[in-house]
C-alpha cells in the first residue's frame, strides 16, 4: 500500500488541469458508466452488461453464457472506476495467467482505442500487468495465486472466470474479503457456471450465503443479436454438437453437472494451476525439428 500511496503521489504531482469538457465529462462519467464507456472508450454496452456497470452494490455476482461478454464488462468497469475514483486500487483476478492476459489485454485495447487527447490526460503508464491513471488510480491483473495475491489493499476487485478457481474458499474467504476490509470496497465474481462444490454455486444459489449479493443472471436467449453479441444461428449449430448438459450449464447459465464425465468436475477445478503460462506449441515443435 505504501507503494501505492507513493506512485499516486507520483502521478498526481504530475496531473496537468483537464480541459473543462474533458473535466465536465468526466465528472458526468463518475455516476454513468454507460456515458463512460460510449464518450471515453467508443464502447456502448447491451442494456444487461450496463445494469453491471451501473450496480452499486458491494457484492456483485454475474452469471452469463459463454460469449455474452462477461471479460469485456469487467475491463470497462475496471477502467472506469480508476478512471473516475481517484487513488484507488482496482484488482482484476483471474483463474489462470493465461486468462489474467487475456483480460489485460481487452483492457489495452481499450485504451489504445481511446482518442489519444483523453489518454493522454487519463493514462500515466500502461504495463503488462499494472496500469496507472493519472488521478492516481492503478490497476492489476493476477491469476488467482494466494502467493501473488496477498498483500494489495483493493477498493474494487473484480474476478472473471470465477466458478474455475482451484481452493476457492482460501481464495474468496481468506485473500480477496481481507483486501477490502478497511475500503468498504466492492467485490465482482462473473462466470459462466461450472460445479456446484465452489463458492460461485453458493453466492449464486445458496439459501443463506446468495442473500447478501446482487445477482445478474443472462442465459443465451438475452444476449443473442440484437440484445447482445452471440448470433442466432451459431445457437442452433452449438445446440446439435453439444451434449444437452454443456449447453445447459454454457449458454443456459445453470449449474448443471455432465452426466457421463469420467472426472467429478470439482476435481478438474482443483487440477488448475494459476501459475502455469501456456506452453508455447512452436518452442515444443522447434525442438523436435532439431
Ligand atoms: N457491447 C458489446 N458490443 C459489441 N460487441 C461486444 C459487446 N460486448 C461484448 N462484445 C463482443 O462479444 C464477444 C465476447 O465477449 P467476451 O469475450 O467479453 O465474452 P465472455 O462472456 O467473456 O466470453 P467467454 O465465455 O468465452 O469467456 C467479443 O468479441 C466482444 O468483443
Ligand atoms: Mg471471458
Amino acid at each position: 500500500m505504501e507503494r501505492l500511496d507513493r506512485e499516486a503521489d507520483k502521478w498526481l504531482a504530475q496531473l496537468q488541469p483537464l480541459d473543462t469538457q474533458l473535466e465536465d465529462d468526466l465528472e458526468r462519467a463518475k455516476d454513468d458508466p454507460a456515458f463512460f464507456a460510449e464518450r471515453f472508450l467508443t464502447f456502448r454496452p447491451y442494456s444487461y452488461q450496463i445494469a453491471v456497470l451501473i450496480d452499486k452494490s458491494k457484492r456483485i455476482t454475474v452469471r452469463m453464457s459463454r460469449q455474452a461478454g462477461k471479460t469485456t464488462t469487467i475491463a470497462v468497469r475496471a477502467i472506469w472506476f480508476a478512471a473516475t475514483h481517484p487513488r484507488t486500487l482496482s484488482l482484476i483476478v483471474a483463474p489462470s495467467l493465461r486468462q489474467s492476459m487475456i483480460m489485460m489485454d481487452r483492457v489495452q485495447g481499450f485504451l489504445y482505442a481511446m482518442k489519444t487527447q483523453d489518454r493522454k490526460a487519463l493514462i500515466g503508464k500502461i504495463q503488462r500487468t499494472v496500469i496507472w491513471f493519472k488521478n492516481g488510480s492503478q490497476m492489476v491483473a493476477l491469476p488467482c495465486s494466494p502467493n501473488l495475491l496477498r498483500g494489495y489493499t483493493a477498493h474494487q476487485v473484480l474476478i472473471d472466470e470465477a466458478a474455475f478457481f482451484r481452493d476457492d474458499e482460501v481464495i474468496f474467504y481468506n485473500v480477496l474479503y481481507p483486501m477490502m476490509a478497511t475500503t468498504n470496497g466492492t467485490l465482482i465474481a462473473s462466470s459462466t457456471p461450472w460445479g456446484k462444490d465452489s463458492v460461485f454455486y453458493k453466492i449464486n444459489s445458496h439459501p443463506e450465503i446468495s442473500k447478501g449479493w446482487s445477482k445478474h443472471y443472462v442465459p443465451w436467449q438475452a444476449c443473442v443479436k440484437p440484445n447482445g453479441p452471440i448470433e442466432p444461428s451459431f445457437i442452433e449449430e452449438v445446440k446439435q454438437v453439444t451434449p444437452i448438459e454443456r449447453f445447459r450449464r454454457e449458454y443456459d447459465a445453470e449449474f448443471v453437472e455432465d452426466e457421463d464425465s469420467y472426472f467429478p468436475q470439482d476435481l478438474i477445478t482443483k487440477c488448475i494451476d494459476p501459475d502455469l503460462a501456456m506452453i508455447d506449441e512452436s518452442a515444443i515443435l522447434a525442438f523436435h525439428r532439431r
